[in-house]
């Protein structure tokens, strides 16, 4: 059995160790808001927090995460109540087909929580591992420069 937290609550998962975490998320914890792209650790769409850290979820077997705290796209907010990077991306545009926003928001949210100044830079830099085909990233940035100035 492995145990690991999901969005502050305890989880336990009874399987084969070396399934792959986004799996685990999305079939035995029904978080489907992670989402799958290349499945190579190519695109960032899987991107979870593990130790408040982005990781690509298509990539991590969950035995990895046993005894640590993994944070999905639900953790942010709800429809009636966004959270700021969600409420950023909907102002501003930033998310077309959607396939990548999930993984976006999550690394969004570690680079808004790191303490670096927020700024186009550091933006693009934070989110060089997040492959966008729709947006043409501008919006992306600006949705999470718009995120960063919400008090
Ligand atoms: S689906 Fe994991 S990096 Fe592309
Ligand atoms: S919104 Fe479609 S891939 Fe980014």
């Amino acid at each position: 059995m492995i145990t690991l937290t999901v969005n502050g609550r305890k989880q336990s998962f009874h399987g084969a160790p070396f399934k792959r975490l986004i799996d685990v998320l999305r079939e035995n914890f029904a978080l489907t808001g992670t989402k799958e792209g290349c499945g190579e650790g190519e695109c960032g769409a899987c991107t979870v927090l593990l130790d408040g850290e982005p990781v690509n979820s298509c990539l991590i077997p969950v035995c990895q995460a046993e005894g640590r705290a993994v944070e999905t796209v639900e953790s942010l907010g709800a429809p009636e109540k966004l959270s700021k990077l969600q409420a950023g991306f909907l102002a501003c545009g930033g998310a077309q087909c959607g396939i990548c926003t999930p993984g976006m928001l999550m690394t969004a949210r570690a680079h808004l929580k790191s303490g670096v100044r927020v700024d186009e830079t550091s933006v693009r830099e934070a989110l060089s591992g997040n492959l966008c085909r729709c947006t043409g990233y501008q919006d992306i940035v600006k949705s999470v420069i718009t995120a960063a100035k919400k008090k």
